[in-house]
């Protein structure tokens, strides 16, 4: 073993399981570790710590696995301030750039830590005079000074949550349909909490399993600060309510329509003869479903375009980075968001966020909700169920 560093892993690291993945790390990559100290916490609150020390065959394995025991949320002792490299050009960067987990992050400067800014993943951290701040690559300008190697970077992975009640149901578990009532109760409970600032994240299914009403009573009671969704969304919900059917299916008793696979054409026209959206609210046309209420309640929403889609509405941003940039806007400084039936868009927020918001993910295909909490956050909770049902059950809750 050619090279040996040292590690601090601080937190309640063994019942998160992050003891026993930092000694995985170092195994999987060939190297050799050795518990220097290792001081268990003895109740509920105490946190560890472990100093592990580590050696690899090359500098390469050593590199590989000190930037997965960072990811982990470990230190080195010690440290060095972080290094920096000049962009030499618009969005591109020194290949060791250091690339952002979800995690918390802090970057050591003038011998302070401070907390890097916007977390999020697969960013690269630009610092802007002394104020490091995540950044994706596209955006990086000639002249940014960006975050390379491992020196001077601390990562907090958020451990499990210890509060009992909350535990029971935010405990990062795809819940079975058994358990989908005490998640709705739970859920509930949370958006019923003046300060949790709850977004929405929707596809068309909502529409399509009558589950409108319910989100419909969201909106209205003032617990949603937006609502993220696509093109279809929208155009189902303002068939719906323009015409009685949802993908030319009559809502109410389940039956096709005849000529209804019109319908969602129509409903795109007669917003479009309208001028959009608010307008046909305005003008009259619009008088019930989603998009009104969001209209009538001033619930801003965002509708991001897709290959697939029809029209597309006026409203819908058809400029993918925009359409990107847009739901940023609206997740900043969010607590929970709900996740209902759309991996498309649900996928896209999850990327947005970082690992301490609460994300509940709502789908009847238990691989996208497995997918969708996949992403190192200890505040995901998964409901597999029909999201109608659930939006049903939710709304008398709230
Ligand atoms: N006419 C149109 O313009 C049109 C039509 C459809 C989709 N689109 C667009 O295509 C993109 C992707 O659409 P998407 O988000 O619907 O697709 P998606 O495939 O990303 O997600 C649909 C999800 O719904 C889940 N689902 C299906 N039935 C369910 C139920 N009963 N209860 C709970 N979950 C259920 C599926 O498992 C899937 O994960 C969006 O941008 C959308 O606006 C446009």
């Amino acid at each position: 073993m050619a090279v040996t560093r040292e590690v601090i892993l601080e937190g309640h690291i063994v019942d998160s399981g992050i003891m026993s993945k930092a000694l995985d790390v170092i195994i999987v990559h060939n190297g050799q570790f050795k518990i220097v100290d290792f001081k268990i916490g003895q109740t509920n609150s105490d946190l560890s710590i472990a100093r592990i020390s580590y050696s690899a065959k090359s500098d390469s394995d050593l590199e590989l696995i000190t930037d997965r025991l960072l990811d982990l949320g470990g230190s080195i002792p010690s440290e060095p301030d972080l290094r920096t490299t000049i962009a030499k050009k618009a969005q591109s960067v020194a290949a060791d750039f250091y690339s952002t987990t979800n995690h918390r992050t802090e970057v050591r400067i003038g011998g302070k830590w401070k907390v890097v800014g916007d977390q999020r993943m697969d960013a690269v951290i630009v610092v802007k005079g002394s104020k490091p701040v995540c950044t994706k690559l596209r955006d990086v300008k000639k002249g940014d000074r960006i975050v390379c190697g491992h020196s001077g970077i601390r990562v907090t992975p958020e451990f499990k949550h210890r509060d009992r009640e909350d535990f029971a149901f935010m405990s990062n578990e795809v819940s079975s349909e058994r358990k989908v009532e005490i998640a709705v109760r739970g859920i509930a409970k949370d958006i019923k909490n003046p300060d949790c600032k709850l977004v929405i994240v929707a596809g068309p299914v909502v529409i399509h399993t009558g589950g409108s009403e319910g989100l419909c009573k969201l909106l209205e009671k003032g617990h949603v600060s937006a609502l993220l969704t696509g093109n279809a969304l929208a155009v189902h919900d303002i068939e719906q309510s323009l015409y009685g059917t949802s993908l030319g299916i009559d809502t109410d008793t389940g039956v096709p329509v005849i000529e209804g696979h019109k319908n969602h054409m129509r409903a795109i026209n007669a917003i479009n003869t309208a001028g959009g959206i608010a307008k046909a609210v305005k003008k009259g046309v619009l008088k019930s479903g989603v998009m009104y209420t969001c209209v009538k309640h001033n619930v801003p929403f965002v509708l991001a375009g897709s290959l697939r889609d029809d029209g597309p509405l006026p409203e819908t941003i058809t400029d993918m980075n925009e359409a990107q940039e847009a739901y940023h806007k609206y997740l900043k400084g969010v607590d929970m968001v709900l996740m209902l039936s759309s991996m498309l868009h649900s996928i896209a927020t999850g990327n947005m966020l970082p690992s301490w918001v609460k994300t509940i993910c709502v789908d009847i295909n238990p691989s996208v909700v497995t997918k969708l909490m996949d992403r190192g956050s200890s505040q995901a909770l998964g409901v597999v169920t029909d999201v109608g049902l659930f939006l049903h059950l939710l709304s008398k809750k709230i």
